[in-house]
């Protein structure tokens, strides 16, 4: 039997053309990304959560001198938020860079692993999470998922 997996998703020639509450999740995306540690790759990731509260949840990727143990911005935000706020919901995760490890054109789009991570938030907190992705030129992608980002992803749900 053959089956198929679709689903849709917004584009924006610029960030600045989402809605003003979209466009503060951004502005501070981008605030996270300037206090990176990237020393290593100079790809400098910033993350920014909206939690339910309409607080707002910075990360940044925190690179080490032993590769394997540094994090991506995605994976810091997401895990403050789980260590420190555990009954707060993500409503929308934002993530911006700046670097020249991909062309400026190029879709910014999470690792395998923190999609693993994001699927995992959004399944604890029975909750889609949204999420912005902003390219280097200001092209931007909107999903209403981490779903449509790691379909079939491994894990539980409850
Ligand atoms: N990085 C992130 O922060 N998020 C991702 O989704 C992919 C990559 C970081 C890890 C590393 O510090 C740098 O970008 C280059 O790979």
């Amino acid at each position: 039997m053959k089956e198929s997996f679709t689903f849709n998703y917004q584009l924006f020639s610029n960030w600045t053309d989402l809605p003003e509450q979209e466009q503060r999740l951004v502005d501070k995306a981008y605030e996270a990304m300037e206090n990176a540690y990237a020393p290593y790759s100079e790809f400098k990731v910033g993350a920014c959560a909206l939690m339910d509260d309409g607080s707002f949840i910075l990360g940044n990727n925190q690179e080490n001198a032993a590769f394997p143990s540094g994090i991506c911005a995605e994976r810091v935000a997401l895990f403050y938020a789980g260590a420190n706020f555990p009954n707060k919901k993500v409503l929308t995760l934002c993530i911006v860079a700046k670097g020249d490890l991909m062309p400026a054109s190029q879709l910014l789009s999470p690792c395998g692993g923190c999609r693993q991570v994001m699927l995992e938030s959004e399944n604890r907190q029975k909750q889609p999470i949204r999420v912005i992705l902003v390219n280097q030129d200001g092209r931007t992608m909107v999903l209403d998922s981490v779903i449509q980002l790691l379909p079939f992803g491994f894990g539980r749900i409850d």
